[in-house]
């Protein structure tokens, strides 16, 4: 029978631009969502970005741009990454949606109006990276341990939401539905967090400090708290839809929040609080998983060691990375990434492993059955041990991600392909097609390695969703979500089209060269210095190029240089080398400019309140894309090294350089 879910991730800080840390939570919904297409359920995956309040506010400044554009380019920059690496995401939310400023207005006010709000002093210890207050116990050495500041105390007047009068009522929902936030430790640890009375929550920021932000709808001098207004987006989004089509009724119920632990307490103490005042259902459900790690710390923007994902994709293909994060991650616990153990697994698994299978049997069918698949229907003892483990590796797999065991249900894939290894190499196809007598041996043996590579590639399908759509096209077997089969007819023995030609055998797993780590940790180190120092650079040489011909100080006059700020910046479509840039030069107009710099800076966002030397008194130049008007001068033109000159000290836009 269809079942019907509904995957939320967090929507995304858009201070920092999208890393391999906000994917993983991403592509966690994007699997499961495939996972539940795969079995046939109706499903809908929510993603999008945050917007509001004091982080937001001060990074928008520090770039030197008004809030509402710098929160457009980075929200852009999470959908733009999303949509290009393939994540089905079916709507995304930006907090400065209006369908999502109504609906965290009209809630604040029925809260209100229930007696649920009030209006008191308070004086606390708020952390701006959290964009919480913090009670001393939080604190370890006084310091917010997930960003290592010390919080600044804060006294004011602000509205107040009565958290701790849900406090018993959410015990209670705990206790009964021990299934309610998983994996069990985190449930435990929100348990003992609630063994302590609740203290209640402060909902608006006045707008002497902050204006970025909602509007109380019953005071406009106050905006409403960052996270009051986020955590509402999972209901928002679903009342108004994308499609404009209220699916309130129809996912609710089935709402599953993928969340890392950082922000557990937000999710499983103030949401559900929030829900019981506003008389909403709780979500059915939330995953917690832990971080992932580069080296000993966590991968995240404040300290510099973030990989990128559009950058990951280019180096070695986004879906080997889901595959590893699936593989390596026990659910709920932090883990480690490095590109050793990256290209370790993938070679083991993928490239040796799943791969090497494919084209052993695919090619033995190419070379000796004329290249079609044989039909088979009588197997004997050692295929039917194949075909039996198949079908425990088929309720394995599906258990396992139903429990969120990921690992353990790749590990059952990979126990099911060393298998069908160890058949083949046993029944040794290459011999048996040396013998004339052999022939149906043969066929047996050929038609048994490539179902289970059919039956292994739709499993994996939700992981690794274009290489497998590869692998099954190329085998003739339907599509891993087709809906006019059961599910479990789709992974029964038996499912490879007998008498389908196949075609060459794709390459889809290729071998990865161990020594290209090696070249991506030395630019990763060179781009992302430790925190503490600037990594000690080997010294390089250059190929000096012969100068050019002399000019004197009046040639150089003529050219007016002067300093300009990046102000937007974004990819140009259909020409791959340049970058669209809108740059302030102080004359009340922003200058487009288009630079050949797209290689240096896959995702141009990077540009952005950089001031930069422009080649100012430049002819304009029409090109297809538009009007150029002035050049940016880039150093390390034609190397690796490419990347735009800027200064050494604040200028102000349109200063001249000389
Ligand atoms: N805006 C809030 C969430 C509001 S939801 C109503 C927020 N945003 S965030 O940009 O900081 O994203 C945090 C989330 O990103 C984490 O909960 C996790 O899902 C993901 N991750 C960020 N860094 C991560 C790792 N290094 N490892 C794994 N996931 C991490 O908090």
């Amino acid at each position: 029978m269809s079942r019907s879910a509904y995957f939320t991730t967090p929507i995304y800080y858009v201070n920092a631009e999208p890393h391999i840390g906000h994917l993983y939570t991403t592509m966690l919904a994007d699997v499961l969502k495939r996972f539940h297409q795969m079995l046939g359920d109706d499903v809908y995956f929510l993603t999008g970005t945050d917007e509001h309040g004091e982080k937001i506010a001060e990074s928008a400044t520090a770039k030197g741009v008004d809030p509402q554009s710098f929160t457009d380019q980075i929200s852009g920059l999470f959908r733009s990454t999303w949509t290009e690496i393939g994540v089905d995401f079916d709507d995304f939310i930006r907090t400065t949606d209006e369908r999502h400023k109504t609906y965290v207005q009209q809630i604040l006010q029925q809260v209100y109006d229930a007696g649920d709000i009030y209006f008191d002093e308070y004086t606390g210890l708020y952390c701006v990276g959290c964009e919480r207050y913090f009670t001393q116990t939080e604190l370890v050495d006084g310091k917010c341990p997930d960003h290592q500041t010390t919080p600044k105390e804060v006294k004011e007047a602000n509205y107040f939401f009565r958290m701790g009068n849900y406090q018993q009522a959410l015990i209670d929902h705990i206790e009964q539905n021990p299934q309610w936030i998983r994996p069990e430790r985190y449930r435990n640890e929100v348990l003992s967090f609630l063994k302590n009375p609740l203290e209640d929550l402060c909902i608006s920021r006045p707008k002497t400090r902050l204006t970025w932000g909602i509007d109380l709808p019953f005071d406009d001098k106050y905006v409403t708290y960052v996270w009051f207004d986020a955590l509402l987006n999972y209901v928002s989004a679903l009342k108004q839809s994308g499609s404009g089509k209220d699916l309130f009724e129809r996912y609710w119920p089935h709402c599953n929040h993928l969340i890392g632990k950082d922000i557990l307490k937000t999710h499983a103490i103030y949401w559900p609080t929030m829900l019981m005042a506003a008389g909403i259902e709780l979500y059915r459900q939330i995953d917690v998983h832990g971080f992932w790690l580069l080296g000993e710390s966590k991968m995240s923007k404040s300290l510099g060691n973030v990989i990128r994902p559009l950058t990951f994709d280019k180096q070695f293909g986004i879906e080997n990375l889901r595959y590893f994060f699936f593989r390596e991650m026990k659910f709920g616990a932090d883990a480690s990434f490095s590109y050793e153990l990256f290209v370790e697994r993938y070679n083991a698994d993928l490239a040796n492993g799943l791969g090497n299978l494919l084209s052993r049997t695919g090619s033995l069918i190419k070379k000796n059955l004329g290249g079609v698949i044989p039909k088979v229907t009588e197997f004997e003892a050692p295929e039917q041990a194949l075909i039996d483990l198949a079908a425990q590796t088929v309720d394995g797999f599906v258990d396992h991600f139903e429990n969120r065991q990921f690992h353990l249900a790749v590990d059952a894939l990979r126990k099911l392909q060393a298998a069908a290894d160890g058949y083949i190499n046993e029944t040794q196809p290459w011999r048996l097609a040396k013998e004339e007598t052999q022939r149906e041996a043969l066929e047996r043996v050929l038609y048994t390695g490539l179902e289970i590579v059919r039956i292994l590639a739709t499993l994996l399908s939700p992981i690794m969703p274009r290489a497998c759509r590869n692998i099954l096209e190329y085998l003739g077997a339907p599509s891993p979500c087709n809906t006019e089969t059961p599910f479990a007819e789709r992974v029964a023995w038996g499912g490879l089209p007998a008498g389908h030609s196949l075609g060459n055998v794709p390459r889809t797993f290729p071998r990865i060269d161990e020594k290209k780590i090696k070249e991506i940790t030395a630019q990763a180190e060179a781009a992302a210095p430790p925190s503490g120092g600037k990594p000690a650079k080997e010294e390089k040489k250059n190929d000096f190029r012969p100068l050019s011909p002399e000019i004197t100080i009046d040639d150089f006059a003529a050219v007016d240089l002067r300093v300009g700020v990046i102000k937007e910046a974004s990819l140009v479509d259909g020409a791959k080398k340049l970058i669209k840039l809108m740059v302030d030069l102080g004359e009340g107009r922003l200058r487009q400019i288009f630079a050949g710099i797209r290689s240096a800076y896959p995702e141009p966002q990077a540009l952005l309140g950089k001031q930069v030397l422009v080649v100012a008194n430049l002819k304009p130049r029409q090109m297809k894309f538009g009007l150029s008007e002035g050049m940016v001068c880039a150093g390390g033109g034609g190397t690796e090294r490419l990347c735009v000159a800027t200064f050494d000290g604040e200028l102000l836009p349109g200063d001249s350089v000389s």
